[in-house]
């Protein structure tokens, strides 16, 4: 008879089974990558054990990988790609693009016509500054709060991700007190104070704390990387008091939440109308864009026509592919899109992502597994909670509870299901995902809920 520690291994070591025989390509790949590419690609959040797959094409809801093996996509580009893997909306006015300039280095019509846009779109959006990555919208975001106030502290969420720029890499992965990166400046730490999420008594005490030299609060509205965990109304409410009451600017970092939660993004989702917000992801349709909107005001400091003393302007305008016209015409084409069936995609992509939440969870529930599926709108993620945990309400929260089942949990998608999520990261629906997908998601997890459940059962036998 077997030992019930072996019958745990060799449930446990299936799904590996499986992912290494159907991803021998993969494998190869990832060996050869490795001689060229540090650690054998470029985003350290797309890593997984024991190797993550290499991608040979995609389209619509499904990504490919070099051994052919087709997934129903819930990463979609880092969140990216709300209508689906090359869109015909979007692909249609690439085609046309494509041989009439990819990068004119010159102010340009396209350019013109996203930022008229954005600024329709989003509320806080009255103007417009186009970079290429978010982490650079970050920073600019708070550069320009801290020229506009004159004062030096930004306040973020320990736990939020604002993009490796060297101003917000600060707070970010457990323990928060721990710089993030060798090579960053104490410094410069030191000028970026961190606030729990969702915690109006503690924030406010960061606020008071630094209430003299606070140029800016900066959050995502919904948590990403952090867990997906949105704020509450009321605490992102008090954040708009306090900063008004104190003269600091309100950032809202929707590079997520821009055109996802809603056209307007979190700000319209919930209301409540930041001093400067950065965008990037779907803005692009696909392509690399970002931007920083916000007050005229504040964002006449980038304007260099604007006779002023060097110290007083707010340089931010770098960037040779800022504007580049592939970029600015697919994010032409994905926000129009978006704009004229605003009516239909929110509300349907928003109740995938509720059938998600609350379906996922149920499957568990009803094999004894506590799970909590956060997330808002098209956005989720499930967190497996330890025994003592009642709620997902801060990052620290998805820190504390069981990750490693997160992990397995996801990977198994990955490995027998067909289904690809980066294993603990975020999953996001898009316009190409259909019912069908949703019912196979629910029933994959079904299955491995059941397979968890046994191989706790027979552990514990
Ligand atoms: C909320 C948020 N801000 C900023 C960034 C950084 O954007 P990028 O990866 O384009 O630099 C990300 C990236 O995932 C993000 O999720």
């Amino acid at each position: 008879m077997k030992s019930s520690l072996q019958t745990k291994s060799r449930a446990e070591n299936d799904p590996l089974r499986r992912y290494l025989s159907k991803t021998t390509d993969s494998k190869k790949m990832y060996n050869f990558a490795r001689k060229f590419l540090a650690g054998g690609q470029s985003h350290n959040a797309r890593f997984f054990n024991p190797y993550p797959f290499y991608a040979a094409r995609a389209r619509n809801q499904y990504i490919w990988d070099v051994d052919n093996n087709r997934y129903v996509d819930y990463w979609m580009g880092h969140t990216a790609l709300i209508l689906g893997h090359s869109p015909k909306v979007v692909t249609y006015e690439l085609r046309d693009q494509i041989d009439n300039g990819l990068l004119f280095g010159a102010p340009n019509r396209f350019a013109v016509e996203l930022a008229e846009l954005v600024s329709k779109c989003v509320p806080c959006a009255e103007s417009v500054r186009f970079c290429t990555t978010g982490a650079e919208a970050t920073m600019y975001a708070v550069r320009l709060a801290r020229a506009y106030t004159k004062r030096k502290t930004a306040v973020k969420i320990a736990g939020g991700w604002h993009g490796y720029n060297s101003t917000l890499a600060v707070g970010v992965s457990y323990p928060y007190q721990i710089s993030e990166s060798a090579g960053l400046l104490e410094e410069d730490e030191k000028l970026v104070k961190l606030a729990r999420f969702n915690d109006i008594e503690a924030t406010d005490q960061v606020l008071s704390e630094n209430s003299s030299d606070l140029a800016a609060v900066i959050l995502e509205p919904v948590l990403g990387a952090g867990g997906v965990i949105p704020a509450e109304p009321e605490y992102l409410k008090t954040l708009r008091q306090e900063c008004d009451k104190l003269g600091a600017l309100l950032i809202f970092d929707e590079i997520i939440t821009g055109f996802r939660l809603a056209l307007g993004g979190a700000q319209e989702f919930y209301g409540i109308k930041p001093d400067l917000c950065t965008l990037g992801k779907i803005l692009g349709g696909g392509l690399p864009a970002s931007a920083v909107a916000g007050g005229s005001e504040i964002l006449s400091l980038a304007d260099t026509t604007i006779e002023r003393a060097k110290r007083e302007r707010c340089w931010i305008g770098g960037g040779t592919f800022s504007e580049n016209a592939l970029s600015m015409t697919a994010g032409i084409a994905t926000l129009k899109h978006l704009r004229t069936k605003r009516g239909s995609i929110y509300s349907s992509i928003g109740n995938f992502g509720k059938q998600v939440r609350e379906e996922v969870d149920q499957v568990f529930a009803d094999h004894s597994i506590r799970t909590k599926t956060t997330g808002e709108g098209s956005l989720f993620a499930t967190h497996f909670l330890n025994p003592n945990q009642v709620e997902i309400k801060r990052p620290e929260d998805v820190v504390m509870s069981d990750n490693l089942t997160t992990r397995e949990y996801y990977f198994s998608l990955i490995a027998t299901q067909g289904i690809f999520f980066i294993p603990g990261h975020i999953g996001a629906i898009s316009t190409a995902h259909t019912k069908a997908d949703i019912s196979h998601f629910v029933k994959s997890t079904a299955n491995f809920a059941e397979h968890l459940a046994r191989s706790r059962s027979s552990t514990h036998k």
